[in-house]
């Protein structure tokens, strides 16, 4: 798997995803599907997505004691998603225990990537409630490296922390960075965001982008101009606006 844009389908329930997908004629999205989706509509969404031909993150951050994380990672490996992910907060034996539930007899898994401290969680709110005391990025650091050496895959992180997980974890270690807005686009409730063109500067594996493509007027053209301003250049839209350039 490589570089890619994903679309957060933030969708209550499967005829709205449905009809928001087939805009996408011809292509198949690499999709996320969060828990309000997930547990509206059980199993069947992702099995119809896979039929489809999407490429599934399976946003369900896990977080329990290590058996009852390895037998439901099993569940999700049989599913055939592309990633799935937990908390890194539940420690090194929750995130061995999943990796083994996730294997499959063949010894092929769904990638696997931590949530290091979720982004609604501030310094004042971590010290409070949770009574951290360090500050907030050597935590997130400290989460990635515990996720790593636990075997993982990567963590899902604000694009600002991604250059920095790459520098502590290595160039491979995937970094999965929602908070993504065009910079002439509403930034709605996320604080601290960046354009598609600075993540894909700062080394982001994937992007996960939620409504800048699903609220635009045209979603399709806004997740064109998202995997061009990410890089991605073999984009059919890409090589139609080169050619209409060429050839007006
Ligand atoms: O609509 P928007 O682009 O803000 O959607 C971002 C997606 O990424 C949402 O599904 C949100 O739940 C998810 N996410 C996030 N920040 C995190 C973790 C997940 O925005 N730290």
């Amino acid at each position: 798997m490589g570089k890619d844009v994903i679309i957060a389908c933030d969708f209550a329930g499967a005829a709205e995803t449905f009809r928001f997908l087939d805009r996408f004629t011809g292509r198949k999205p690499f999709v996320k599907i969060g828990m309000e989706l997930f547990y509206a509509e059980g199993p069947e969404i992702v099995r119809e997505l896979k039929r489809r031909g999407h490429r599934i993150f399976l946003d369900l951050k896990l977080h329990d004691i290590p058996n009852t994380v390895k037998k439901t990672m099993a569940v999700l490996s049989s599913l055939d998603v592309d990633i799935v992910n937990l908390h890194a907060g539940g420690t090194a034996p929750m995130m061995r225990a999943a990796l083994e539930g996730l294997t499959r007899p063949d010894g092929t898994r769904p990638l696997l990537i931590a949530v290091t401290m979720l982004t609604s969680t501030d310094q004042q709110t971590m010290e409070n409630d949770l009574l951290i005391r360090e500050p907030i990025a050597d935590v997130v650091l400290h989460y990635a490296k515990n996720a790593k050496a636990a075997g993982l895959d990567g963590v899902v992180c604000s694009p600002l922390e991604a250059a920095k997980v790459h520098e502590a974890c290595g160039a491979d270690f995937l970094t999965v960075t929602p908070g993504v807005r065009f910079a002439d686009g509403d930034r709605g409730d996320q604080k601290r965001v960046m354009t598609p063109a600075e993540a894909d500067r700062i080394g982001s594996d994937y992007i996960v982008v939620g409504r800048p493509i699903t609220a635009a007027e045209d979603p399709v053209k806004a997740y064109e101009r998202c995997m061009i301003e990410f890089g991605i250049r073999n984009s059919e839209f890409g090589i139609r606006n080169c050619l209409n350039k060429l050839y007006p």
